[in-house]
């Protein structure tokens, strides 16, 4: 299984093909999820310290792209748990002026995914 490290350094196992952001909820991480998982919102972002995915959805690409995110953030609603990963930060309910993360996303990913390569 692959395994996710969180920025305090603590670490939960993910069963592959999970969504990350779906893994982290259930790992009891409160990151936000504001668009149900549909690359709509860019709340779920977070960023890496190692393991980041080549590849991407070509839905996430375009929203990243869209608010200037590019190379600095990842949707975690756009990311299956397919490898070991090491996140820098998350973006947490506890740290924003939401009042809940949002409703769950679905297990697959939303919209059907069109796979790109990352840009750089
Ligand atoms: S972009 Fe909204 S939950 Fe991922």
């Amino acid at each position: 299984m692959p395994k996710i490290t969180l920025p305090d350094g603590s670490s939960l196992e993910a069963p592959a093909g999970k969504r990350l952001v779906l893994a982290l909820e259930d790992g009891g991480v409160d990151i936000l999820h504001r668009c149900g998982g549909h690359a709509r919102c860019t709340t779920c972002r977070v960023q890496f310290q190692a393991g980041e995915p080549e590849m991407m959805t070509a839905a996430e690409r375009d929203r990243l792209a869209e608010s200037g995110l590019v190379g600095q953030y990842r949707l975690s609603c756009q990311i299956v748990c397919d490898q070991d990963m090491a996140l820098a930060w998350v973006n947490r309910l506890a740290d924003s002026s939401y009042s809940d993360v949002g409703g769950r996303p679905e297990d697959a990913i939303t919209p059907p995914p069109e796979w790109v390569k990352r840009p750089r």
